[in-house]
């Protein structure tokens, strides 16, 4: 096997994920390399998942019976360790969602219903970029519907960056909001956060950043972002599905309204008119999702085990070899930046004129999961001309072996459609 450093031991890691001794399609040992849709689950994970529903399920901040008290405990600890995880000022400021993309609608249906200042409005602006995932897009298409505001982007360069050239008449004096996304899920690109929140800063707009694809793979400090809202997904973590975190500045958790009505939000009620929680539960409304945030909370436990900087130096790794690995396959193009330097372990290309759907069924057959398609990201595929792309991704338990079977996959794909 190829020996490359800063790996990490992936022998004992892969113990841990009993879905990586899969044997798929009569006999081939699962690659799993589509990691950027969703990540697997370690037994750690699995087991507090169990644990949770075992010995403790009861609905939470309701009760006044044991397990109901230790159900709040252990759902209001996960919040804690999102708190510390991200380094939030407070841990009143780490919102539970189902997934970043609700958590992206949650910031823009808070703007929706704001008054001043936050009001968005026919004359005002709303600003994201043209590598966003659909969860960042057609969000803000709503708002800017619902308002009359007008809805900007950053365009894309021909290596899959960001075009920041015209920077200052993109953001301007009406600019609102700036949403972006901070590594890319279908390019790779790791963009330029300091620059960006640096311009919105000056006319006084608001920063979200969706942070999917960085939360599972590198430290992520929220101080440090200097933005106002962070959203992110718990399943690309290792977590379960049905969790997502919006971190929001607590002066604007106080100030904003809330989006969801029901239970659990409220102060009082009554046939007139309520009075809200505070945050982070007025934006919290029905019975939250518990015991996903108890296996979001043993996911944090997990990757902070094996320490979120060295996760990094072991994608960074296997990403520079699989960029060069790949750029020896004739006819194979990747879709974003080439070099390693300034992009996340996700890795879009095209293969000569075979389309992506046959390139992942071929592959598919050996084993190897990869995803293909738009990957929730169109206008990226109509930026450069493509229908489609296979996008392989990985994450601590990947392997350069298991590049190297995607490499071989791919000459058989070559050799298959001749
Ligand atoms: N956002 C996920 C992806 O990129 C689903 O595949």
């Amino acid at each position: 096997m190829t020996q490359l450093s800063g790996l990490l031991d992936t022998e004992a890691i892969r113990k841990d994920f009993p879905v990586l001794d899969r044997v798929v399609h009569d006999g081939k040992k699962l690659v799993y390399l589509d990691n950027a849709a969703t990540s697997q689950k370690p037994r750690q994970v699995l087991d507090a998942l169990n644990e949770y529903y075992e010995r403790y399920n009861a609905n939470v901040h309701r009760g006044v019976h044991v397990l109901a008290e230790e159900a709040t405990a252990l759902y209001e600890g996960a919040r804690d360790k999102v708190a510390e995880f991200v380094n939030a000022p407070s841990r009143d400021e780490v919102i539970f969602t189902k997934n970043a993309s609700e958590s992206l609608n949650l910031v823009a249906n808070m703007l929706g219903w704001a008054d001043e200042p936050y009001r968005v409005d026919h004359e005002t602006e709303i600003v994201i970029t043209e590598m966003e995932h659909h969860s960042n897009i057609v969000p803000w298409q709503l708002l800017a519907q619902r308002t009359g505001a007008k809805l900007k982007w950053f365009g894309l360069t021909d290596d899959g960056r960001l075009d920041l050239s015209n920077i200052d008449e993109v953001i301007t004096e009406k600019t609102k909001i700036v949403s972006f996304v901070l590594v890319s899920n279908i390019l790779g690109t790791v963009n330029p956060v300091e620059a960006i929140v640096r311009r919105a800063q000056e006319v006084g707009a608001l920063v979200c950043i969706d942070a999917s694809q960085a939360a599972p793979h590198m430290p992520l400090d929220v101080q440090a972002l200097q933005a106002d809202f962070v959203a992110f997904t718990g399943h690309k973590m290792c977590g379960p599905t049905g969790i997502g975190v919006l971190w929001g500045r607590q002066e604007l958790l106080e100030d904003l309204p809330p989006f969801l009505g029901g239970g659990e939000m409220i102060e009082t009620v009554s046939m007139h008119s309520s009075t809200y929680a505070p945050a982070p539960h007025k934006f919290e409304a029905g019975t939250p999702p518990i015991a996903q945030a108890v296996g979001l909370g043993a996911a944090i436990d997990y990757l902070q085990s094996i320490g979120m900087e060295k996760i990094l130096a072991h994608e960074h790794a296997l990403t520079q070899y699989a960029v060069e690995r790949l750029a020896q396959v004739p006819d194979l193009r990747i879709i974003g930046p080439t070099t390693a330097e300034d992009r996340g372990a996700a890795i879009s290309f095209t293969l000569g004129d075979i389309h992506p759907h046959d390139v992942g069924q071929v592959l598919d057959e050996q084993g190897i999961a990869v995803r293909v398609g738009h990957h929730c990201a169109r206008p990226v595929c109509l930026r450069y001309g493509i229908p489609a792309t296979t996008r392989a991704s990985f994450y601590l338990y990947s392997t350069p072996a298991e590049i190297d079977a995607l490499v071989d996959g791919l000459e058989h794909v070559r050799n298959f459609f001749g």
